[in-house]
């Protein structure tokens, strides 16, 4: 049996009719809003697998992808992996710009590993250097290298979502992103009509600028996605890829209610957009490098989680075994508290339906 028919198995063993499919269960059945909001439920609680396939080589810049991360994180309790890949390391320069076939089957092996385990999968195209330096040269590329992967995975389950591209920035201004993905949205829906897509905005996926994303009305099979690392100087102290965060080591994170009206607000804005759009929401990275104290980190992750959660955002951790890691990736073992901090060991239940207020069905009228 093909891995992404095991889901569907255990369903039917369990009497539950699939030609009528539940609100959670992120099927091609559905409409296409009450798909994006199930497959959304699905990344109820995600993992970034990071530092793994988003550089030019494996193993470059962090772990191996093993299959035990894949097991592991399943067990733990995530209900997906966020994947991100850098699809421009594996193919060539010049048109017609091919990717590797080993590489996509190496991805299809990791994607039938997390099917067989029930996890939902985020091809995520990240580290796309050439689009935020020179967007406007690199379009064609970017759209060819979409048109391969959409192809490659037109036949994938309904639980293997596509997120065009990884927080646009430098030259990918708001404006210019907009016009990339009014050229690359109909390059994918070509071999993927049903596939539901996640998009979030300019500014490395800034909360605010999901204000300015443009994403087609009459597409409803859109989850919306946004990043949050706020304050840079708790999240990214120490990080040797931010210039001055050396200077921020030793900043501190209590949840003040200073502190936590803050967090709310800046998510209060992500939720007001949310309603006006009928998006579903995805934070689809958040965390605290490890050069910050434990208490901090425990605090801000158990704060953000429960701030998403509260407003029906499903959410990924950023990431799993590497700098900012919940997982000690040479003795699979969990750095417990940071775990405990995402998954609570009593346990939570899903989203209920509904929780994203004004989603609710196809007919509500359009601004
Ligand atoms: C980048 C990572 C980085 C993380 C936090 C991600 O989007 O790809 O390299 O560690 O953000 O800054």
């Amino acid at each position: 049996m093909k891995p992404f028919l095991y889901r569907a198995a255990a369903l039917a063993a369990l009497g539950w009719a699939l030609a009528a499919p539940p609100a959670w269960a992120c099927s091609f059945d559905q409409a296409p809003q009450a798909r994006a909001e199930s497959c959304n439920r699905l990344l109820a609680r995600s993992i970034n697998f990071g530092n793994m396939l988003e550089h030019a080589r494996e193993g470059l810049a962090g772990p191996m992808l093993r299959d035990e991360f894949i097991t592991l994180s399943a067990q733990a309790g995530f209900t997906a992996i966020r994947l991100p890949i850098r699809w421009d390391a594996r193919a060539f320069l010049k048109p017609p710009y091919t990717i590797s076939t080993e590489f996509f089957e190496r991805v299809d092996g990791v994607i039938r590993l997390a099917q067989a385990q029930g996890l939902a999968v985020i091809l995520d195209m990240h580290h796309y250097a050439g689009m935020m330096l020179e967007p406007q040269t690199e379009r064609e590329r970017f759209l060819a290298l979409w048109r391969q992967v959409a192809e490659h995975y037109r036949d994938a389950p309904a639980t293997v979502m596509f997120e065009l591209l990884n927080e646009p920035h430098r030259e990918l201004t708001r404006a210019r992103w907009n016009e990339a993905l009014a050229a690359v949205l109909p390059v994918v829906r070509e071999s993927n009509p049903h596939r539901t897509l996640i998009i979030g905005g300019g500014d490395w996926n800034a909360a605010d600028a999901l204000a300015d994303l443009r994403l087609p009305r009459d597409d409803r099979n859109i989850i919306a996605t946004f990043h949050y690392y706020e304050p840079m100087a708790v999240t990214h102290q120490g990080a040797e890829w931010v210039s001055g965060a050396g200077d921020w080591v030793g900043t501190t994170w209590r949840g003040t209610a200073a502190d936590r009206a803050k967090l709310r607000a800046d998510f209060d804005r992500v939720q007001a957009w949310a309603r006006a759009e009928r998006r579903p929401i995805f934070l689809g990275e958040f965390g605290v490098y490890s050069r910050a104290d434990e208490a901090t980190r425990i605090a801000w992750t158990t704060a953000v989680r429960r701030e998403a959660e509260a407003r029906g955002f499903s959410w990924a951790y950023w990431e799993l075994a590497s700098s900012f890691g919940v997982l000690e990736p040479l003795t699979l073992t969990w750095r417990r508290p940071l775990l405990e901090a995402l998954l609570p060991p009593a346990p939570v239940s899903p989203a209920p339906p509904g929780t994203y207020p004004g989603y609710r069905d196809e007919t509500v009228t359009q601004r």
